[in-house]
């Protein structure tokens, strides 16, 4: 089916490191259907964070942003299904947990924005582009999902 390999980056920040929310974030993409096609632990440098979020560079908080995602190790991931950039926004929910509806990844599991316990990409471009900070081509796999007939017909 056209459209089920656009693939997303997705990662766990420190704070859902820390607070032992990996394999409850990872359960929510694995029941919703999607398809886990890299995966790593790290503790990111400095200037690698800067450059991910290297658009919000002049904001007052990103001296703060990169200290948080900097604080401990994350897990970075990249998710493949249909839609899977806008419907993986869709499951973390709002920037702010306090405006992200209950049954949403921050809706349901953090308080603050500066804890909002993980990352998704926006676009389809910024997934590419963030794919390939983080992932060698080679750190990807691609295999065939025997469910797929299931998942989507
Ligand atoms: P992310 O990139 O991490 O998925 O978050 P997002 O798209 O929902 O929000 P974005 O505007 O890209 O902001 C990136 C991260 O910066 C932190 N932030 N802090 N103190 C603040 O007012 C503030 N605003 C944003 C959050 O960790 C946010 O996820
Ligand atoms: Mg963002």
């Amino acid at each position: 089916m056209a459209g089920i390999e656009e693939r997303t980056f997705i990662a766990i920040k420190p704070d859902g490191v820390q607070r032992r929310l990996v394999g409850e974030i990872i359960r929510r993409f694995e029941q919703k259907g999607f398809k886990l096609v890299g995966m790593k632990f790290l503790h990111a440098s400095e200037e690698l964070l800067k450059e991910h979020y290297s658009d919000l560079k002049d904001r007052p908080f990103f001296a703060g942003l990169i200290d948080y995602m900097h604080s401990g190790p994350v897990v970075a991931m990249v998710w493949e299904g249909l839609n899977v950039v806008k419907t993986g926004r869709v499951m973390l929910g709002e920037t702010d947990p306090a405006d992200s509806k209950p049954g949403t990844i921050r809706g349901d599991l953090c308080m603050h924005v500066t804890r909002n316990i993980i990352h998704g990409s926006d676009s389809v471009e910024s997934a590419n582009t963030e794919i390939d900070l983080w992932f060698q081509p080679e750190e990807l796999v691609s295999y065939q999902n025997c469910t797929d007939d299931c998942i989507y017909g």
